[in-house]
């Protein structure tokens, strides 16, 4: 009977003197059903498929079979937007020049992993050095250079070094040795360097009245050569700069064109 009193006593120590009475009022009733709605409303969200863009799990032996199945299809039929790529090159894969063009024959192979609907986009995700570009990117290229496919490659480390004398770490280089032996014809434009191509921006204008193509190509100059993100809310000076070099651009075309026609 003492023990009793006693642990009422210390509860009675915890709770506020006037709580219960505050909550039984009606402003304590009505932030009780508030919070309650809360958590109802959360613990519904997200449920029903409409509220759901996908689901993810972890692929076993039926999903890789699956992919293989579709993949093999689309190496097969080379359809327009149905690509398929693949890690680890099927056993006895045979790929030929055949008048100019890439003819290949890859076979289906349980030990490669197929990505098929490649289109819709691939994302490898991994924390730096871990291997995402020898172990995913740069097989998933070679497989896409197999097929013949035109590829456009943005080597980030194409001129990164470790030291003066060490070579680049980039992946172009043997990416691009790997298509040349497939009979691709191997474009790299790396300003700068002895290997890269020309790529004249007035080149991209039809003739010195496409202004909407220089307009596009002056604020794409502009935006690049932007030096600090910092901006001073001024867009006066953004935008006499855009003109300006958009007039520079068609004026540079049509100049250009008079001194052809001269020429002739
Ligand atoms: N399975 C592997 N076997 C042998 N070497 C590997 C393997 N995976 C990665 N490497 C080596 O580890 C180094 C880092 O790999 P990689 O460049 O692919 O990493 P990364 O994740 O792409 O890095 P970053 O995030 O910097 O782009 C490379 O020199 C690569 O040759
Ligand atoms: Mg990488």
């Amino acid at each position: 009977m003492t023990v009793q009193t006693q642990q009422q006593a210390s509860l009675a120590e915890y709770i506020p003197s006037g709580f219960e009475s505050a909550v039984v009022s009606p402003a304590g009733l009505g932030l009780l059903t508030c919070a309650l709605i809360i958590v109802l409303a959360k613990y519904f969200e997200g449920k029903g498929s409409k509220t759901k863009l996908a689901t993810a799990r972890w692929g076993g032996g039926r999903e890789k079979t699956n992919a293989r199945t579709i993949a093999c299809e689309q190496l097969r039929s080379r359809q327009h937007n149905r690509v398929a790529l693949y890690i680890g090159t099927p056993a006895d894969t045979r790929t030929q020049l055949v008048n100019g063009e890439i003819v290949s024959e890859i076979p289906s192979d349980p030990k490669t992993i197929y990505i098929p609907d490649a289109q819709r986009g691939v994302m490898v995700i991994g924390g730096p050095g871990s291997g995402k570009s020898f172990s995913m990117l740069n097989p998933l290229i070679r497989s896409a250079i197999d097929q013949g496919l035109p590829v456009i490659l943005y080597d980030f480390k194409y001129s990164k070094q470790e030291s003066a004398t060490a070579s680049a770490k980039g992946q172009a280089p043997i990416l691009a040795g790997y298509a040349l032996e497939r009979g691709y014809d191997v474009t790299v434009l790396a300003p700068g360097y002895k290997e890269s191509c020309i790529a004249n921006p007035l080149d991209f204008l039809r003739d010195q009245e496409d202004s909407e193509m220089a307009r596009q190509l002056a604020i794409t100059i502009n935006r690049n050569l932007k030096l600090g993100d910092t901006d001073n809310g001024n867009s006066f000076f953004t935008n006499a700069g855009d003109q300006l070099v958009q007039a520079i651009l068609t004026l540079s075309c049509h100049s250009g064109k008079l001194k052809i026609e001269r020429n002739f």
